[in-house]
């Protein structure tokens, strides 16, 4: 039996975990708790600890884990950048979940979109108290509009296939331009320039963040709509806190903050929100905040459940040879180019 810490576990984890664990032998052990420095001896005796995108693995945690012997960090996200895989490599093997649907993650950019831009989310609010007044709820069409879309991988591209439905005209930026993709790349500043909605789909990384900062946002139209379901950290919240107030941001809808960590993905009804920064965002009417769920689907939760079941099936009982694992090279800027024919290190 494969021992395994699944840490952050949320009721909606455990089903598809326990279904696909209990059919190959792999015990995964729930812990509500986030891993950390103060956390990680919860791995003490387990082979492997399976993680979400606010653990924090850092080369702290990652020596405590690997001086407990734990031979495998099996990401349950396709971002990694709450990993230090440099720090990993050479200590413990990192595995992600590539892709599980990105259908999910695209299909609520363009909800939370459409919810922005149709004012679906006050129009709830009204008719659930029997106000049918239509004022200060007037939209616009998306068709006919210009979209930038930042990314163009997995996600990026669905979106953009989605916004193509609604007769919207793509602008695309990517540090890795899909060659005959039919995808009409621009620079980056041009996306800024000439987008009525900007969506962003690329990773966070040194280079990527705060992508979208003061200066970005001088560049943009008047009245763009911001769409973040990728990384907090691609937004300099405060900066676009301030474009809002400017009425220069016409709306921004977001599934993911920087600070998320210790808000996102829990009930904190009944609490004072510590974070002023987001609780003013909060408070905006043109801004809608989902907290982290683009990817909650069933399909997607079973996909995640199954292929990271098989990432620890394929490390342990592969002779740790796994097709989604992630190196130091993984970790840079330039894509790891790999042959997936043997291990990392
Ligand atoms: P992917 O790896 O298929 O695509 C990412 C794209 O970004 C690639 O085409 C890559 O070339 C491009 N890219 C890399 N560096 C760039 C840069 N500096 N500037 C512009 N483009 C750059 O990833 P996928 O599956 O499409 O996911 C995209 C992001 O969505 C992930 O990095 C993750 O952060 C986020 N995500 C969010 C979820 C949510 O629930 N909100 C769930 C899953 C992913």
């Amino acid at each position: 039996m494969i021992q395994v810490a699944l840490y952050d576990a949320k009721p909606y984890d455990k089903p598809s975990f326990e279904r696909y664990g209990g059919l190959h032998n792999v015990q995964f052990r729930f812990l509500e708790t986030k891993l950390n420095e103060d956390t990680v001896a919860l791995a003490k005796d387990c082979d492997a600890v399976c993680v979400f995108v606010n653990d924090t693995v850092n080369a702290a945690v990652i020596d405590k884990l690997y001086a407990f012997g734990v031979k495998l960090i099996a990401l349950r996200s396709a971002g990694y950048n709450n990993v230090d895989v440099e720090a990993a490599f050479g200590k413990i093997h990192v595995v992600h979940v590539p892709a599980y649907s990105p259908y999910a993650v695209a299909e609520h950019a363009m909800a939370l979109l459409l919810t922005s831009v149709r004012r679906i989310h006050k129009a709830y609010n009204r008719t659930r108290e029997f106000n049918f007044s239509l004022n200060g709820l007037t939209g616009f069409d998306l068709h006919g509009k210009t979209v930038g879309v930042v990314g163009t991988g997995r996600i990026g591209r669905i979106f953009i296939d989605i916004c193509r439905g609604f007769g919207m005209k793509v602008l695309a930026y990517d540090r890795f331009p899909a060659k005959d993709s039919g995808i009409e790349y621009v620079p980056l500043d041009e996306i800024f320039e000439n987008s009525d909605i900007i969506s962003l789909h690329c990773p966070l990384t040194g280079e990527t963040r705060h992508m979208i900062d003061a200066a970005a946002i001088e560049k943009m139209k008047k009245g763009v709509v911001i769409v973040n379901t990728s990384r907090g950290g691609l937004i300099d919240a405060e900066a676009l806190l301030e474009g809002i107030k400017a009425r220069k941001i016409g709306a921004a809808c977001l599934d993911v903050y920087e600070e998320e960590a210790d808000v996102f993905f829990e009930d904190r009804s009944g609490h004072i929100l510590n974070d002023d920064l987001l609780s003013r965002l909060i408070s905006m009417p043109n801004v809608i905040v989902t907290s982290h769920q683009a990817f909650l689907t069933e399909e997607a939760l079973n996909n995640i459940a199954e292929t990271t079941v098989n990432n620890i099936l394929s490390y342990f009982n592969n002779d740790g040879i796994c097709d989604n694992e992630l190196c130091y090279r993984c970790g840079n800027i330039e894509r790891c180019r790999r042959e997936r024919k043997e291990r990392c290190f």
